[in-house]
């Protein structure tokens, strides 16, 4: 099988197994545990952040972030494609007493503008109306995934979280593979942590780690992450097992992202040539391709179970097919698919 469903079905690589054997441990939920505060260490460095707080998914990361950041009964403002919105099982809402504000993605990925201003101006009149529930956090995500796992423009996202922070709301940022954009677009992410009052990072996805996610920020920020995070019951012991992969995963995972990359345009190009052309296939700006049977030919139903068939798995997502290239796939993987495929109708 041809495993393009996820970047997520990454197995650790042999330096990571290995550094894990040997790692340094404590317990963590005492703040003891060297490998866990490295890497927690290192990955406030790396944004330019005070603090940071190593988390079991990046689902909790998020979640720790928004109630951290806003008080029950308030707002978040999201993007209608976001995962926070789409695949978080609600959490904000059930956990942490937030109303999801979701708000049209731009086609870059990042908030539409006018549409945040809107959202942001029921902020201001929550001040004066108490039928008004104000926004308590704003957030974006980084690279987009349902929006074709797109790079948003950084100017954008810059004025976007001044219009926020202008408020005095807070802005976080889903930077589940914020690796990617910084790779495809050369951003530092010194500037990714500047426009942010939180990040998260995973480090399972692209960069092969098992587990883990770390959110960043500044001290106090991170005080209250950790205390939800032990209220959802995401405090672990000797996590640093896991950070150890994650310090290996910061230190030899980024750069190698633009392999992936490179994948993921040789792919699109195979995609596009195959099945008599029957395919829409959209340009890639990272790991992810998204494409779709275009109107009249088979559906989109169809070409997942034919590419299933020929042993190759892909996803759906909305209207598109997902697939996403990453380090577990052999350098031969583009012309295998376009061999698989040929002789196909
Ligand atoms: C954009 C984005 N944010 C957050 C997450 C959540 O990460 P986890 O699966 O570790 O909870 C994912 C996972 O796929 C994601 O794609």
């Amino acid at each position: 099988m041809i495993d393009l469903r996820s970047d997520t079905v990454t197995r650790p690589t042999r330096a990571m197994l290995e550094f894990m054997a040997q790692a340094p441990l404590g317990d963590d939920v005492l703040g003891e545990d060297p490998t866990t505060s490295r890497l927690e260490e290192e990955t406030a460095r790396l944004f330019h952040k005070e603090a940071a707080v190593f988390l079991p998914t990046g689902t909790m990361a998020n979640l720790c972030a928004l109630i951290t950041h806003a008080a029950r009964g308030t707002r978040v403002v999201c993007g209608t494609e976001s995962h926070v919105f789409q695949y978080e099982a609600g959490g904000a809402s059930a956990l942490g007493g937030l109303a999801y504000h979701p708000v049209a993605n731009a086609a870059d990925g990042g908030l539409e503008p006018l549409a945040l201003a809107e959202a942001l101006a029921t902020h201001r009149a929550a001040a004066e109306d108490s039928h008004i529930a104000p926004v308590g956090v704003v957030a974006f995500e980084v690279t987009q995934n349902r929006c074709g796992g797109t790079v948003p423009a950084i100017v954008g996202l810059e004025a976007a979280s001044a219009s926020a922070r202008a408020l005095g709301v807070p802005v976080h940022v889903d930077g589940a593979r914020i690796f990617n954009a910084h790779v495809a677009s050369g951003v530092p992410l010194s500037r990714y942590g500047a426009l942010a009052d939180s990040l998260q990072v995973c480090l399972s996805k692209g960069l092969s780690a098992p587990a883990g996610s770390v959110l960043v920020g500044a001290r106090d920020f991170v005080r209250g992450a950790r205390r939800a995070r032990k209220m959802l019951g995401g405090g672990m012991r000797q996590s640093g097992v896991l950070a150890a992969a994650g310090v290996v995963a910061l230190a030899t995972g980024i750069t190698r992202l633009a392999d992936d990359h490179a994948m993921a345009r040789a792919l699109a190009a195979t995609l596009e040539s195959v099945l008599d052309g029957a395919l829409e296939v959209r340009s890639p700006q990272t790991n992810i391709v998204f494409f779709r049977a275009k109107p009249g030919s088979r559906s989109n139903t169809d070409v997942v179970a034919l590419l299933r068939e020929r042993g190759i798995l892909v996803g759906g997502m909305g209207a598109w097919i997902r697939a996403v290239t990453h380090a577990d796939l052999a350098p031969s993987t583009v012309e295998e698919v376009a061999s698989r495929l040929r002789s196909a109708r």
